[in-house]
């Protein structure tokens, strides 16, 4: 009998099966949009990578194509690995990795860069691609480790009417962006100087350049466009640590370099996209609705053998809208996309109620393990916060020193989700607030795991950020998207987000509750609660 699949994502992107990781060239064509993914065909581990391929027309709905990207050349024979696309003149080109490790007379290359076109760019599925015979199109350059020289990201338009993209690498203990130019897509040239390199960073995994309205609008723009009005992000996914770092700076067009706004923020150093798992991400400009969509994986708590027994690993998180933030230009906001509410069935409210120390107050809910809840808390008075201080650092343990079980004073306050009616499984979600003494304030956000599951095998770290709390903000606000094993997380309108797994043995399907609760000795506010009852979308074949 097939085992049941309780932890099956109902609206987050899988495969029907077996490993996936990085997402690579999703774009908008013709009416759909379409990504592509690190797939095993095989097994539920990492190995023989492909390209997998599904479509939408509102990224939810996915459809599974055939393999876009097989490992059958010399140059690719090991795996294809990630990529990213470009429009050349209205039709989309894939440049990827190939792994090898061929040495024909290219002294043994392991890690080339190649390219695939579609067969038929009048059918909107882009269904077959083929690769080019020019392929390999890079190999790595002098001084580059040929294990270290990967995953190629869009290109963009220059001026003088020639292409640029980037390659990650590493070169000793430096993270670096090796820049290319080309007329024709085909030849590239390296350029004299990295688009950019930071000490002591680690291999840079797909990196990503794109750039934003400095207006901060939530408008998004095409990958070529420069100018004054525009800020550019740059994002590496650190090797060893395993997150994505972005910063945000000036990509001085002149000399093709980019300079990071606070050199403490920058790539590898600073901010991240996510404070849990989400790994490998990739935006896009999506000209359907004029957006810029970032997509990213989301691994596994679960250990390998429970993978191969339930036959599939990892997700994509769901697809989020990015922009400047207009508070500090320094900071993206992400915040899922708009067509999340098409999956809305049952809406579950709370409304006004006070918080006091202890008792939780359960959500009335049908089905607790696909949600989309957002809810409002009043700030209290400030001044009766623990003095404490934290920084990028320091908040990830704090998360599970101030777990969401111990009392404070203004919180622990936050939701208790995936959790079983006696709670003894729960995954909290929470505000804890705290002061520095000197007369500002911060709030930790935390996602505490370590009570998700009584099975002790999965991984239960806590993970958590902070967000500066200013004198005149009154509301403190989560956004959580509940998945059967997936929690994730936009706080604060999307200034910090937290994505995790877990695996709760009594919290699943319709077991799993929600709940409200406050571990502070200070009483707070619930101002209101929503939450979502989430269809189950079905990806099948097309
Ligand atoms: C990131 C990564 C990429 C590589 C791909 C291989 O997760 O290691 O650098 O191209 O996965 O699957």
């Amino acid at each position: 009998a097939a085992l049941p699949q309780p932890y099956r994502a109902s609206f987050h992107f899988q495969p029907p099966d077996n490993w996936m990781n990085d997402p690579n060239g999703p774009m908008f064509y013709k009416g759909y949009y379409h990504l592509f993914y690190q797939w095993n065909p095989y097994a539920a581990v990492w190995g023989n990578i492909t390209w997998g391929h599904a479509v939408s027309t509102d990224m939810i709905r996915w459809h599974i194509l055939d393999l876009a990207l097989l490992p059958d050349q010399w140059y690719d024979q090991y795996g294809c690995w990630s990529g990213s696309a470009t429009f050349l003149n209205g039709k989309p080109v894939l440049l990827y990795t190939g792994w090898s490790n061929v040495s024909f007379s290219r002294d043994n290359q392991v890690q080339m860069q190649a390219m695939a076109i579609a067969v038929n760019y009048s059918d909107p599925l882009l269904r077959q691609w083929t690769k080019i015979p020019q392929n390999p199109i890079l190999t790595a350059p002098d001084g580059i480790n040929s294990t270290k020289f990967r995953d190629p990201t869009t290109g963009w338009l220059g001026k003088d009417d020639k292409w640029r993209m980037i390659v990650g690498a590493k070169r000793k203990h430096r993270g670096l962006a090796i820049l290319y130019r080309s007329s024709d897509f085909v030849q590239w040239e390296k350029a004299k100087h990295p688009l950019h390199s930071v000490a002591r960073t680690g291999m840079w995994e797909c990196p990503d350049f794109y750039p934003m309205l400095a207006s901060a609008s939530r408008n998004g723009i095409d990958t070529s466009v420069t100018g004054p009005h525009v800020k550019h992000v740059l994002k590496v996914s650190l090797d060893d640590t395993k997150h994505d770092y972005y910063a945000v700076g000036t990509y001085v067009t002149g000399n093709d370099s980019f300079i990071p706004t606070n050199a403490k923020l920058d790539a590898g150093l600073g901010l991240r996209y996510d404070y849990g798992k989400y790994y490998a991400s990739k935006t896009f400009f999506d000209d359907n609705k004029g957006r810029r969509i970032l997509l990213g994986w989301v691994n596994e708590s679960s250990i390998e053998s429970a993978d191969i027994a339930k036959n599939w690993s990892s997700m994509q998180g769901f697809p989020r809208i990015v922009w400047l933030d207009a508070e500090n230009s320094e900071r993206i906001l992400q915040w899922p996309i708009d067509e999340i509410k098409s999956l809305y069935k049952q809406k579950n409210t709370l409304e006004s109620m006070r918080l006091d120390i202890g008792p939780v107050v359960k959500v009335k809910t049908t089905n607790g393990a696909q949600l989309d809840i957002e809810v409002d808390f009043a700030l209290p008075e400030l001044k009766q916060a623990e003095k404490l201080e934290v920084n990028a650092s320091s908040a990830q343990q704090l998360c599970s020193e101030r777990a969401s079980s111990r009392s404070g004073l203004v919180g622990p306050f936050g939701l208790l989700v995936l959790a079983s009616e006696d709670q003894s499984e729960q995954t909290a979600v929470f505000f804890y607030i705290v002061s520095d003494g000197r007369g500002s304030w911060n709030a930790l956000v935390c996602s505490d795991q370590s009570r998700s599951s009584l099975s002790t095998d999965p991984d239960k770290t806590a993970y958590g950020s902070f967000i500066p709390v200013f004198g005149n903000e009154t509301t403190m606000s989560l956004r959580v998207l509940v998945d059967h094993s997936i929690v994730e997380t936009f706080a604060q309108g999307g200034k910090v987000c937290i994505t995790s797994r877990v695996y709760p043995t009594k919290a699943i399907n319709e077991e799993a509750q929600v709940y409200v609760f406050n571990n502070g000795s200070v009483p707070i506010q619930l101002k209101k609660l929503t939450a979502w009852e989430m269809e189950t979308v079905d990806i099948g074949p097309f």
